[in-house]
């Protein structure tokens, strides 16, 4: 029986012609997969006949918006995870999820291979063959890109030859991903890092130097996810579109970055994340009310490393999940109203409220009703200092200060 490989497949140039491109260096048969993580563009079906016109043998597509929004976008935003405090992880939660795809894909159709287009440079092709080893053991994986030498000339060339029904002509400088969690564009240009990202790069944002009023947003969140915007009841999904609609207008997620891959090199991306950075603000404000000070200072450190391991592709690893159950259990109380101006580029919370809430007024306020007794302070400082006095006592005395 002749060897079957399932390719991730995005609808363009390069993954168009790996089709034939693996088919002629393999002899394999191969089964276009493609998912929709909402990154917009295209439909599913003009993606499909594509994929057959360029030699598929079969397509699989999905609509994976949900199942994005839901397992793998919550998560990010529960976890409030920002890769090296900046990059809410866009590209590297809808690997995972591809991943499950291409494993059930290969599953379906009997494929031995699974292929994806990335270069030897970069996260994703980690992401995706981390991923594929873990839920297919037995899989083996190749890239076109990086282990069949398909280069950008060469796809044109072969595309041109074989006459296939994809575009050859235009050319963007840039390379992006995206999905409905955010967008991401390097390369070209942005390599020189002292270039400040021009106008044209930007797609989910509006400049934020000319924005219209001030748009005021309220969130209501359920256990660390949102269900309502404005009092409409939404999902997760919706939430994320709505906002990508309303932060995006008002410029709010633009980030520019140098981050550290995984492959040990410094590489400059912007992003642009209305939606993830308008939730995550409002999602980190209501945590503030809502998890005991400990609860939230340990909450980081687990929310810095849940980041670090998923951006190095270990969605499916054993300390990623045992980092989400810890998670999840801190939002048991995550529940209540949120209120942020976004204008400007910015997304700032104005107002809070919960019935889970752990502000006690009466122990706050400095007015009358203050139930706080201020005569039990002296003490407690008195002995929250005591290590560090002793310790200072024996540093003066042996340095015979
Ligand atoms: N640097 C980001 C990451 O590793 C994004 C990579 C997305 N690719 C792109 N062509 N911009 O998660």
């Amino acid at each position: 029986m002749t060897e079957r490989i399932v390719l991730a497949y995005s609808g363009g140039l390069d993954t168009s012609v790996a089709i034939g491109w693996i088919g002629e260096a393999t002899g394999a048969e191969v089964i276009a997969v493609a998912v929709d993580v909402g990154q917009g563009g295209e439909s599913l079906e003009d993606i499909r006949q594509r994929a057959l016109a360029c030699g598929a043998v079969e397509a699989y597509v999905a609509d994976a918006r949900d199942e994005f929004a839901n397992e793998y976008a919550m998560p990010t935003l529960k976890a409030n995870a920002l890769y090296q405090g900046h990059y809410p992880l866009v590209s590297a939660i809808s690997r995972p999820v591809i991943v499950k795809h291409l494993v059930k894909a290969a599953r379906e159709f009997g494929a031995t291979t699974v292929s994806h287009g990335c270069t030897g440079k970069g996260n994703d092709q980690v992401r995706f063959e981390v991923g594929i080893q873990t839920l297919g053991p037995d899989l083996k994986c190749i890239a076109p890109v990086r282990d069949l030498a398909l280069t950008r000339d060469k796809a044109i060339a072969f595309a041109e030859a074989k006459g296939l029904p994809i575009e050859t002509t235009k050319k963007n400088p840039y390379s992006i991903d995206q999905n409905v969690w955010g967008r991401a564009v390097e390369t070209g240009y942005l390599e020189d890092i002292w270039n400040a990202p021009t106008k044209d790069i930007y797609d989910y944002t509006a400049t934020p130097e000319f924005p219209p009023a001030p748009d005021e947003v309220i969130i209501s969140f359920h256990q660390g996810v949102p269900v309502a915007i404005d009092g409409v009841k939404v999902s997760p999904l919706q939430a994320i579109q709505e906002l990508n609609r309303r932060a995006g207008a008002q410029g709010v997620g633009r980030i520019d970055v140098v981050e550290d891959r995984l492959v040990g090199i410094k590489s400059r991306e912007i992003y642009e994340a209305p939606g993830a950075m308008a939730l995550i603000t409002a999602h980190k404000h209501l945590e503030d009310i809502t998890i005991e000070r400990e609860q939230a200072r340990f909450k980081a450190t687990v929310s810095q490393r849940w980041a670090e391991l998923v951006y190095d592709g270990q969605w499916f690893s054993p300390l990623k999940r045992s980092l989400d159950a810890f998670i999840e259990d801190t939002q048991k109380y995550v529940s209540g109203d949120i209120r942020m101006t976004m204008h400007g580029g910015q997304a700032i919370v104005n107002g809070r409220r919960s019935d889970t809430s752990l502000y006690d007024f009466d122990l706050a306020t400095y007015d009358t009703g203050d139930t706080f007794d201020q005569s039990q302070a002296k003490g407690f400082i008195e002995l929250w200092g005591m290590s560090s006095k002793v310790a200072s006592r024996r540093d003066q005395r042996v340095q015979g200060l």
